[in-house]
């Protein structure tokens, strides 16, 4: 395989008269090549066996049939070989080659289903497997109840508004009416931060901040935390409650009535009926206590009424005069009402809840329950 021609000294004899006079030391050279050739295929074919994946299959496939591979470095040579051996030693590798590649075919077809096996069997999917179901949480009651009011009352053309929780004395008492001797403070136990910040009790406070940053037409909705040292099965330190104010010119008691009877139909059913009782508030005039017709027993007397067909459920009353000055508002020339309800309260008459304390327990088996 090592001899080198050149064009030009290439005898012109036929083929095979050269082929007959080589004789002896011709055949045994096609003979070396002939086995040289085997050793290689042979070689291949145990390549070919350790072949385990398509990166080794590619790896041993390029070792023989690739650009620098065996069987093509042969092909290559090819022309430094005497003319007259070059066809016969041509078809020989070419045979070679074509074995390769018949074999190479083989082994991928093997890898190829190994591997998709592999994939199959790692990325089954039992399509008969039952889903997995997604747990869902609820709204809590309270927030349930408060987005009902927020829906009721927005609708009515109510405007949010939230106020700080810590809030300064002035805000929660005094401009409310209830300077610092008056005995209505003892109505409400409240937390004092220092002499002059405490937790607000009442979401009243609302009222004053915004009526000194809005002239009337005003009608506010104002959700909110409040806090007092108030703890048994319907009291509780911390809980929410939702103020309404409006402030407008000729704003009577029957528009108050008229807003909560629609707010009763709609959170405790459409039979619903309001009724108005005297009561004290500081910082309305008069003040009402508002009961709600019994959704229990339909008005006729229950447990949950106690027999008198009536439950109370938020406190409201005409603005006083005094508020509405405090505020740079002139009582003469408009009037108002606020009412105040507790959220947990409502949530407890309108699901039945006996105790304050399932409502910051927050047991999921509890809670669970009220799905739409
Ligand atoms: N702020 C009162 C309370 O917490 C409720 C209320 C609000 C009463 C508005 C009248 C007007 O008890």
């Amino acid at each position: 395989m090592n001899d080198t021609t050149h064009e030009n000294d290439r005898p012109q004899a036929p083929a095979r008269e050269q082929a007959a006079e080589g004789g002896a030391e011709e055949r045994a050279r096609s003979e070396v090549r002939a086995f040289l050739l085997e050793e290689m295929r042979e070689e291949a074919v145990r390549d070919m066996e350790y072949v385990t994946d398509s990166r080794t299959f590619y790896e041993v496939k390029m070792k023989y049939l690739g650009r620098a591979g065996r069987v093509t470095a042969l092909l290559k040579r090819l022309k430094d070989v005497v003319a007259e051996e070059r066809p016969a030693l041509g078809k020989k590798i070419n045979d070679l080659r074509v074995k390769l590649e018949e074999g190479f075919a083989v082994v991928e077809e093997r890898i190829r289903r190994q591997e998709m096996a592999h994939r199959l069997a790692e990325e089954r999917v039992d399509v008969t497997m039952p889903g997995r179901r997604r747990r869902q949480g609820t709204l809590h009651p309270v927030t349930r109840v408060r987005d009902l009011l927020i829906d009721v009352f927005v609708g009515m053309g109510f405007e949010i508004f939230e106020g700080p929780e810590i809030e300064t004395d002035y805000y929660n008492f005094t401009a409310l009416n209830t300077p610092a001797d008056h005995p209505a403070r003892d109505m409400q136990d409240t937390f004092y931060l220092n002499d002059r910040l405490l937790l607000r009790t009442q979401t009243s406070a609302g009222q004053i901040r915004l009526m000194e940053k809005k002239k009337p037409p005003i009608k506010m909705l104002s959700p909110g935390r409040v806090f007092r040292s108030d703890d048994d099965a319907t009291h509780s330190p911390m809980f929410h409650q939702m103020e309404g104010l409006v402030v407008d010119k000729g704003i009577t008691l029957c528009d108050l009535q008229g807003m909560l009877d629609e707010f009763a139909r709609v959170v405790f059913g459409k039979g619903s009926k309001t009724r108005l009782r005297p009561s004290y508030f500081p910082f309305t005039e008069p003040s009402v206590e508002v009961d709600v017709s019994c959704h229990a027993c339909g008005g006729k007397g229950c447990a949950l009424c106690k027999g008198t067909g009536w439950i109370e459920v938020l406190g409201a009353g005409m603005v006083n005069r005094r508020v509405l000055e405090n505020c740079g508002v002139d009582p003469d020339e408009y009037t108002g009402f606020a009412f105040g309800m507790g959220i947990e309260r409502i949530a407890m008459l309108k699901y039945g809840i006996n105790n304050i304390k399932l409502l910051t327990e927050n047991d999921v088996r509890f809670l669970e329950q009220f799905r739409d």
